[in-house]
């Protein structure tokens, strides 16, 4: 109903603005004032998780995302090993699990066919199942020897927003958390990320109170057959991300590139007037990455494509190659996505509205898929 949206045209606008209480909600109480993190909640014993040789991260769809962005987290602060493996494809394979692997599995509703069938081929061979959920008493966290519940409150949308964003602050907890039980990551360093973190949700709030030239782009690119994204590094999933919203939402052909495979193929569908989204990475820290980011671009210009550029501030590199600039808060590296995926999520709630699709129920889509 309409009182339900809270003046809302739609529920997936709701939750995406959010947004920014829902990142805050999944910190509150995790976190104490010297920056320990007290996850107690997580009930694998400390012994366990000291043991700990492999990290499998299982999800599909949005969550799988989250799980691609958590790998890079996970192997950066505890340098243990970690595979993203869609939950679909996991247990066709005969995966190689044993006590000491951590399976973390991914899901919104608690309920999807695919993941929870993937947490019990893990927990039959002997694994630990970490589940990072957002519904209270689901069946995957029923399943699973412990949970880290996302707070995003109820989500109703199809299309994940919220609940994406909270996935991914449960993620760098338990990235960290590893870290701080295995002694790879120590007190002050955890403090660090816990303090970007809690700024993540003002820069949220920030990124929201931009949007208005994104969704009169959005309106003005529903006509367009196809879009693109590339992203590098954590901005890789985020275009996966940016292109999926897409698909469901506007029925359009979108699609993710990690944007150094360009030159082994997908350069060749590059035509005038194409719209490419790119996701840039921070010019600082890992400036490589920027360096060939923008190469990319000009690469993608030369050859005709309409550039949407999402780019942090105070990044000047960048613009001159951008037809579009849309400007982030700048963060670490590793925590981008929480705010670089915001305007794509607004992007294609606005274009499927323009083209006149139902953005809370798409055609064909359940919000949770209970077949396998
Ligand atoms: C996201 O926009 C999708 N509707 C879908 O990919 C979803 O993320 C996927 O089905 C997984 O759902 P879950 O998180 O409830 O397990």
């Amino acid at each position: 109903s309409a009182a339900e949206k809270a003046g809302y045209a739609s529920f997936m606008l709701k939750e995406i603005a959010e947004q920014p209480k829902a990142v805050a909600d999944t910190l509150l109480g995790r976190v104490d004032g010297s920056g320990t993190l007290s996850l107690d909640e997580v009930r694998i014993p400390p012994g366990v998780l000291r043991e700990v040789d492999k990290v499998v991260v299982v999800a599909c769809g949005t969550a799988f995302h989250a799980g691609l962005i958590a790998k890079y987290a996970i192997e950066h602060w505890t340098r243990i090993p970690c595979e993203v493996e869609l939950a679909s494809e996991f247990r066709y394979r005969d995966p190689i699990l044993d006590q000491r692997t951590l399976v973390v599995a991914i899901s919104q509703s608690g309920e999807t066919m695919d993941t929870l069938m993937a947490l019990r081929h893990a927990r039959e061979q002997g694994a630990r199942v970490l589940a990072i959920c957002n519904t209270n008493g689901s069946t995957i966290p029923r399943e699973s020897d412990a949970v880290l519940y996302t707070h995003a409150g109820p989500e109703v949308a199809v299309a994940s927003t919220k609940a994406f964003l909270t996935q991914l602050v449960a993620c760098y907890l338990v990235a960290l958390y590893l870290g701080q039980v295995r002694g790879t990551k120590y007190g002050d360093e955890i403090g660090d990320v816990v303090r970007d973190l809690s700024g993540i949700s003002g820069a949220v709030e920030q990124v929201l109170g931009t949007m208005e030239p994104v969704r009169e782009l959005a309106r003005s690119l529903a006509h367009k057959n196809t879009v693109l994204f590339l992203g590098r590094h954590v901005g890789h999933p985020v275009a996966l991300e940016g292109a999926l919203k897409l698909k469901e939402l506007a029925y359009m052909h979108a699609e993710g590139f990690a944007a150094g495979e360009l030159k082994h193929g997908p350069i060749a569908l590059i035509e005038e007037d194409l719209p490419v989204v790119v996701v840039v990475p921070s010019p600082r820290g890992r400036s490589v990455l920027h360096d060939k980011i923008v190469s990319n671009i000009q690469e993608i210009r030369a050859r005709g494509a309409r550039t949407i550029v999402i780019a942090e501030e105070g990044d000047e590199a960048v613009a001159p190659y951008a037809d579009h600039l849309v400007r982030v808060p700048a963060t670490p590296t590793l925590l981008q996505p929480l705010v670089a995926t915001v305007p794509l999520q607004v992007f294609a709630c606005e274009l499927a509205t323009a083209r006149g699709n139902e953005v809370d129920q798409p055609r064909n889509l359940a919000k949770s898929v209970t077949v396998e």
